[in-house]
C-alpha cells in the first residue's frame, strides 16, 4: 500500500526545489496535495502537470490571514488536514556577513523562515484536529545545529524553528505530532547560487564524509517518513539528512580526512612540506 494513502498534505514554498520534489514524491505515495506558494504561476503550473488529486492555491507565509485562506482553500478542495509541510524559506544570499546583513534581509530572513512557521502551525491546528489529526513536518537546516559563516540570521531562524518543533510537539500530543527534517547541501536555486550543475556544485562542497550534495528528491524521503504512518511514535525528533557534514571536523594531519591538495602534500612524506630555502 502507498504510504500516504487517504491522506490530505499542504506544502508551502512547493513551487520549486524540496517542496516540489516532495509534492511529487508524496502524490506518488497517494497523497492529495496542495501545492502552495508566493509564485502563484509556478505552484499552478506544478499542481497542473501533477493530475486531479493535486491543486495549488497562493500561500505569503508571512501573512496569518493568507494562511487563513490557504487552509480554508484545502478544506474546500479535499475536504480536511493531516499533514503539514512547513517548507518555504529565504536564505537572503547566504553571503552578507553579519557586519554588513542590511536590516530589512535580516527581518525577511526571520519572518519567512521562523515566523512564517509559526503562523502555520496555528492556521492548520483546528482543520488538522478535526480530520482525525496530523503530522507537521519542519525543513529546518543542519545550520540550525552546526552555522556557518555568511549564514548568520538564517541559522539562528532554523535553530529556532527546531526549538519550536519541540515545544509544538509537546503542546499539540497527542493527535498531531511535529518534527523537523534538517538538510546539508542540496542542490537547488537557494544553496546554488552561482548556477553550477550537480557535479560541479557537489564537488564544490568537499568535507563531508559522502562527499556529495542532495538531490531534492532525497530530502522528500525524510518528510514522507515523518508524515506517514510509519512515524506513528515520533514525536519532537529532528533528522539529518545532510552527507554527513555536521558529523565533526576533519583534522588534515590525522588519518581518514578527506582527499585534499593538503593531503597529498602530507602524504608525500616531510621532506616535501619544508619551506623551501
Ligand atoms: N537548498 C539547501 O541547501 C537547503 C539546505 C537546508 C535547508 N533548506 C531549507 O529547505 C527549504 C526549501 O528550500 P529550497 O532549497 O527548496 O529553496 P528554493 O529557493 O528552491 O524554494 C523555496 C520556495 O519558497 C518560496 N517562498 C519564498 N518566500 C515565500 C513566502 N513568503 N511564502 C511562501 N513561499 C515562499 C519560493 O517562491 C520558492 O518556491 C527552505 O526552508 C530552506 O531553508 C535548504
Amino acid at each position: 500500500m502507498a504510504r500516504l494513502e487517504g491522506k490530505i498534505v499542504l506544502i508551502t514554498g512547493a513551487a520549486r526545489g524540496i517542496g516540489a520534489a516532495t509534492a511529487k514524491a508524496m502524490q506518488a505515495e497517494g497523497a492529495q496535495i496542495m501545492i502552495t506558494d508566493i509564485d502563484q504561476p509556478a505552484a499552478k503550473a506544478l499542481a497542473d502537470s501533477l493530475g486531479p488529486h493535486v491543486a495549488s492555491t497562493a500561500l505569503d507565509v508571512r501573512d496569518p490571514a493568507s494562511w487563513a485562506m490557504a487552509v480554508e482553500a484545502t478544506k474546500a478542495r479535499f475536504g480536511g488536514l493531516h499533514v503539514l509541510v512547513n517548507n518555504a524559506g529565504y536564505g537572503g544570499g547566504h553571503i552578507e556577513s553579519l557586519e554588513t546583513l542590511d536590516q530589512e534581509t535580516a527581518r525577511q530572513i526571520i519572518d519567512i523562515n521562523f515566523l512564517g512557521a509559526v503562523w502555520g502551525h496555528q492556521a492548520v491546528i483546528p482543520l488538522m484536529r478535526a480530520s482525525g489529526g496530523g503530522s507537521i513536518v519542519n525543513i529546518a537546516s543542519n545550520t540550525g545545529v552546526l552555522t556557518m559563516n555568511g549564514y548568520s540570521v538564517y541559522a539562528a531562524t532554523k535553530a529556532a524553528l527546531i526549538s519550536l518543533t519541540k515545544t509544538a510537539a509537546m503542546e499539540l500530543g497527542p493527535d498531531i505530532r511535529v518534527n523537523a527534517v534538517l538538510p546539508g547541501s542540496v542542490h537547488t536555486d537557494m544553496s546554488n547560487l552561482m548556477n553550477m550543475d550537480y557535479e560541479t556544485f557537489s564537488s564544490a562542497l568537499g568535507g563531508m564524509p559522502l562527499k556529495r550534495a542532495a538531490k531534492p528528491e532525497e530530502i522528500a524521503e525524510p518528510i514522507i517518513f515523518f508524515a506517514s504512518d510509519a512515524a506513528r511514535h515520533c514525536t519532537g525528533a529532528e533528522l539529518l539528512i545532510d552527507a554527513g557534514q555536521s558529523t565533526g571536523i576533519y583534522f588534515q594531519m590525522l588519518p581518514g580526512h578527506p582527499d585534499t591538495p593538503f593531503h597529498k602534500l602530507t602524504q608525500a612524506g616531510p621532506e616535501k612540506m619544508k619551506p623551501k630555502p
